[in-house]
């Protein structure tokens, strides 16, 4: 019997399937701390992973470790090296959140482009008519937006941009001109160029050494004023400080932020006062559907891995 451990637990439909499988048996580990971690994990076969992090420290203490099954599809918080060394295998759950996050990134445009929050607190507070015409909003229609990413969720946004028929750019220097035109849209080599002419930009990157701070005060300082600015990928590739002034200083419009460079975000973050800047939890996959898709979507992978036949678009090339 193969012993799994489910670091942080997830939605029940899940382990629902772990239930049914007489194959595995399985243990919920809630305390995400280091020492916990390595006191815990060096019985498990496999285990699940959220947003805790799996470092050399705690995986040097796990020998029987073959599998770890991320919930999502970002993998920054592990040792990529120590993986890659002891040939261990770390899947994602591939297709089951890029919905989420794009109608998420849609959810952050409308809302700051029309200005909801404001609008909804002028209500409230007796001032229905001074909000109009104080608060000023957008059209998406007609407008550009540069998606910096082209993969699974940036290709998932293109549909939801054309709906509003806004110009679609897209710069991601490995993905090939033809697979960009195909989808309607137009590939950028210059991503400096393109940040210029840009109404919306929206981030769809991992977070790596080449894309760290990718957005920071010198490039802010060439956006159009009337920017809103997207990032539901990792928060590290914004420097949040930059981007706390250029709000402040009116340099671009608004900004969208799903995701922070320390999560949960403490008092030190600047932006969670900043009125300029829409903030959520971490929170665009948390759509009933892709809970379920998600938890469904990390087991079966485990339990693909042991059967034998875990198809390779659930795993990273290491
Ligand atoms: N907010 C959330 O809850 C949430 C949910 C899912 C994914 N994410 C994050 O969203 C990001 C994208 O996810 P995905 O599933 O679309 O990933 P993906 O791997 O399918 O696509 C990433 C794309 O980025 C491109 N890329 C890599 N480096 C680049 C660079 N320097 N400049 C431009 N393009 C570059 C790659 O070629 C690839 O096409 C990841 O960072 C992931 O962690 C966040």
């Amino acid at each position: 019997m193969y012993k799994i451990a489910i670091i942080e637990n997830f939605h029940k439909s899940g382990l629902e399937l772990l239930n049914k499988n007489k194959n595995f048996s399985y243990e919920i580990i809630e305390d995400v701390s280091e020492e916990n971690l390595i006191k815990k994990l060096p019985n498990f076969d496999g285990c699940t992973l959220r947003v805790s992090k799996l470092n050399k420290k705690i995986l040097e203490n796990c020998p029987n470790l073959k599998i770890i099954s991320r919930h999502g599809v970002g993998y920054d918080n592990v040792d990529i090296e120590f993986l890659k060394e002891k040939k261990i295998t770390l899947c994602i759950t591939s297709n089951a959140n890029a919905i989420a996050v794009a109608e998420h990134v849609m959810y952050m445009m409308l809302s700051i482009s029309k200005g909801i929050i404001s609008h909804d607190q002028s209500v409230r507070n007796g001032l229905f008519k001074e909000g109009i015409a104080n608060i000023e909003t957008f059209e998406l229609d007609g407008k550009e937006i540069l998606i910096v990413g082209f993969g699974r969720i940036g290709k998932c946004l293109v549909s939801k941009c054309k709906s509003f028929n806004m110009i679609i750019k897209i710069f991601d220097p490995y993905v090939d001109e033809k697979e960009i035109s195909n989808l309607g849209c137009k590939k950028v080599d210059s991503l400096e160029e393109a940040f210029k002419t840009a109404d919306y930009i929206s981030l769809h990157i991992p977070l790596t050494k080449d894309t760290e701070n990718l957005i920071n005060l010198k490039i802010l300082k060439t956006m159009k004023k009337n920017l809103i600015l997207i990032n539901t990928s990792r928060g590290g590739v914004i420097n949040e400080h930059d981007l706390d002034y250029a709000l402040n200083n009116k340099l671009i419009f608004g900004a969208g932020i799903d995701v922070f460079k320390i999560e949960p975000v403490t008092d030190e973050n600047p932006l969670i006062k900043n009125k300029r800047v829409l903030l959520s939890p971490h929170s665009a996959t948390f759509t009933n559907e892709c809970k379920i898709r998600m938890a469904k979507n990390t087991i079966q992978n485990i339990i693909d891995f042991f059967e034998n036949k875990l198809d390779n678009s659930m795993i990273v090339k290491l």
